[in-house]
């Protein structure tokens, strides 16, 4: 400033003050949502839910404080950080179940949003055994649910397999499917697609085979701990997984769950087994259903439906609480829920919508929500506490290097006694 004349330090002065009165106003006038929708689909998705709000609440500002990685992996230590330090975003995406109440509830990090469905209507909007059993503690509703995901689908290139001779039928057995994959191998195709950069997607793999070997009751059993985790069909599944594994992309550690779909759509693999996030990715990228790209249970799974619902909390003290509350009634706004899960893969979590709006795969999943056993996802974080989740996934990484099937158990038969899941 050494050259400068009084009239310009007094302006860049009055640049200073007006700068900061204008962030000052528009500080009161935001928004802050935290997610980790940034892949192609998940990032449209959101801006459907952000468009919506903008019309439904024009002059409010929206942060979008997404943080990029697959499943949370990044985005949950970020947000843990934040809410210890009493530095809360206005709203955060959560899966129901044991991440919302044992992660955000039980701490006080929370507020309840019980007013929202009075004032609503929403008490029979939204499904009972979503909310209630997975969101409610002493009769306070604690999250909004934007839409929820099928986890156990198995993807497949459409075109790659019909010249390869393979026509998939309405289910799909373990049989069937490495029956499949010895074809694809005979002709030099990795059959499965895997992006395990974040390790989750490998223990989602692992958790979708473990529910096709047990079934919907062997798999309360197993959350109950009315069965062990070194139980013969446990096993039987860690084995099973292990063959799947040897049909996998040998590139899987460098790929992101988005990537490893982007290989599927490219014709590079012929399946994916992933939640179906995966079909906002095919969304995105304008492929036709059933013509360029198909879907079925992932093997042994007909007739259940891991259900990864997706919900947004409000923060204790949250800086903008009222912007919040807005944001939270339009998330739960049917004109939101139409305009959010065509893009994202998810059915809406309301049960009202217009089953028109919705492509194929969307009346697909909503059949098999409506008619099948839904099971809560441990990978997702709805069916064990986080160092269970933890445990398990670190147990997928050291059983990809070793295949040592009874360490694999046992390290899981002591993760559920420290995390004290029921014995
Ligand atoms: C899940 C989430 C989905 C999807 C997926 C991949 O945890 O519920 O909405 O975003 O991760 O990032």
């Amino acid at each position: 400033m050494r050259n400068s004349s009084p009239l310009a330090t007094l302006a860049l002065v009055l640049a200073i003050s007006l700068a900061s009165i204008s962030s000052h106003a528009a500080g009161d006038n935001t928004l802050e949502v935290f997610s980790w929708w940034t892949a192609g689909g998940e990032a449209a998705a959101l801006d459907a839910l952000f468009n919506v709000y903008k019309k439904q609440n024009p002059g409010i500002e929206i942060i979008n404080a997404a943080v990029a990685g697959g499943g949370g992996s990044a985005a949950r230590p970020v947000l843990q950080t934040r809410l210890a330090g009493n530095n809360p975003p206005d709203t955060w995406q959560t899966h129901p179940g044991l991440e919302l109440m044992d992660q955000y509830v039980d701490p006080g990090y929370c507020e309840p949003v019980t007013e929202l469905y009075k004032s609503n209507d929403w008490e029979n909007a939204f499904p009972k055994e979503l909310v209630v059993n997975l969101m409610t503690k002493d009769r306070k509703i604690y999250a909004v649910l934007a839409g929820v995901h099928r986890g156990n689908v198995l993807w497949y290139n459409t075109k790659l397999l019909e010249k390869n001779g393979i026509k998939v039928g309405d289910k799909m057995s373990f049989d069937e499917f490495f029956a499949d994959c010895e074809k694809l191998k005979a002709a030099g195709i990795p059959a499965l697609g895997v992006g395990d950069s974040g390790i989750w997607a490998s223990a989602e793999l692992f958790e979708n085979t473990l529910l096709g070997v047990l079934g919907p009751k062997g798999w309360s059993d197993l959350y109950a701990g009315a069965m062990q985790w070194d139980d013969p069909k446990v096993k039987e599944a860690i084995k099973l997984f292990a063959r799947m594994l040897d049909y996998a992309n040998p590139d899987h550690f460098a790929l992101s769950w988005d990537q490893a779909i982007k290989a599927l759509m490219e014709g590079k693999v012929a399946f994916s087994s992933m939640g179906d996030w995966a079909d906002g990715e095919f969304v995105a990228g304008h492929l036709k259903e059933k013509e360029d790209f198909g879907w079925v249970n992932h093997p042994g799974t007909d007739g259940s439906f891991i259900v990864v619902a997706d919900g947004f909390a409000l923060a204790k003290n949250a800086p903008h609480k009222e912007a919040a509350l807005a944001w939270l009634k339009t998330v739960g706004s049917k004109e939101a829920q139409e305009a959010f899960s065509p893009l994202k893969g998810s059915i809406p979590a309301r049960t009202d919508v217009d089953r028109s709006k919705f492509d194929l795969y969307h009346q697909w999943s909503m059949d098999s929500f409506s008619k099948d056993k839904l099971v809560a996802s441990c990978v997702q974080g709805e069916a064990a506490p986080a160092a269970f989740r933890q445990a398990l996934n670190d147990a997928v990484t050291a059983f990809i290097a070793d295949r040592n099937i009874d360490n694999f158990a046992n390290t899981l038969v002591e993760a559920a006694k420290e995390s004290q899941l029921k014995k």
